[in-house]
């Protein structure tokens, strides 16, 4: 399987090419025109004038500011109904739709938005290799990256799909670092910590207290050091760590009442304490939410 394949929804067209992210622009809408981007809407400003301020009286956008956009968006954790109306004009508005899936899996972030998707949006879906070697899911990204600057430069907007928050641990940002010069329009989204907490009404943080997102890939040793000073954490990426996450937390006298969030939001959602859990590794679409040592003595 090479590093990227692209497949397109049924119905689509039949031409695929894998190792690149090649745009086929059959299925798109008639090209928007430069001048129906706001200037009050900041994507159309690019990235560092939507940040500064824009004096009364300042110079027309330059024709290079007047093309389209890179747009982030935020699904959210699961649930069809977390998505946002912003993310759902957006996505449904754009010149190309972009979803990202581990090779031979569906697209979680597509299978989110979809009940908000019109038929024949022109779409198409990445399939990228996560195995151990990051240079061959480096070099999707490149050539992925590559072929968005050219659409956006022919004034497209292009939606990139991502579940979660687009910018917590989401893999847009691989995208977003690649194009740092390209206008861009970022729709937050509601992330599995936030998700999976609400679901369990379980606080995560009050006063002067602090949360961490800690990833469990980070090794067991670094996430004891980190779970020592905060507060409260939801850990993700438990899959294969879940062991040593019990452990830790089991040692702390944490683990009773430590949640484990499985696919939070979801048809498939389970949500039990952790000590409870029997299996030995976690689901990939799963959490933990702990308190920390830092409130285990507070
Ligand atoms: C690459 S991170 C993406 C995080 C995402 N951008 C967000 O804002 O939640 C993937 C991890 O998020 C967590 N995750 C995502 N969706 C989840 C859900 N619905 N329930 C539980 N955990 C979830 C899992 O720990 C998973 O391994």
């Amino acid at each position: 399987m090479g590093a990227a394949a692209l497949r397109w929804p049924a119905g689509g067209p039949g031409r695929q090419r894998r190792g690149t992210a090649r745009l086929d622009r059959r299925r798109r809408p008639p090209r928007r025109p430069a001048h129906a981007l706001s200037p009050r809407d900041p994507g159309a400003l690019g990235r560092k004038d939507h940040l500064a301020p824009q004096p009364a009286g300042a110079p027309a956008r330059s024709p290079q500011t007047l093309s389209g956009r890179l747009l982030g968006i935020g699904t959210g954790p699961g649930d069809p109904e977390l998505v946002t109306l912003k993310a759902v004009r957006l996505t449904r508005t754009a010149g190309l739709v972009v979803s990202l899936a581990a090779s031979g899996r569906p697209s979680r972030a597509r299978r989110i938005m979809a009940p908000h998707l019109p038929t024949g949006v022109p779409e198409i879906t990445v399939e990228l290799d996560m195995g151990p070697d990051r240079t061959a899911v480096d070099r999707a990204y490149d050539q992925l990256a590559l072929d968005i600057r050219a659409e956006v430069a022919r004034g497209h907007d292009v939606a990139v799909l991502c579940e979660g928050d687009p910018l917590l641990f989401g893999t847009f940002i691989y995208l977003l670092q690649r194009l740092p010069d390209l206008p861009v329009e970022i729709v937050p989204g509601i992330s599995s910590p936030h998700a999976a907490a609400a679901r369990a009404a379980w606080p995560l943080a009050t006063g002067d207290r602090a949360f961490a997102v800690l990833p469990a890939t980070m090794g067991i040793d670094r996430l004891r050091e980190r779970l020592a000073r905060v507060d409260a954490a939801a850990i993700i990426k438990v899959g294969s760590h879940l062991p040593a996450v019990r452990a830790l937390l089991g040692e702390w006298g944490l683990a009773g009442e430590a949640l484990l969030a499985v696919q939070a939001t979801t048809e498939a959602e389970a949500i039990t304490p952790l000590g409870a859990y029997a299996g030995e590794t976690a689901p990939y679409f799963s959490l933990v939410l702990t308190r920390g040592l830092g409130g285990a003595r507070g």
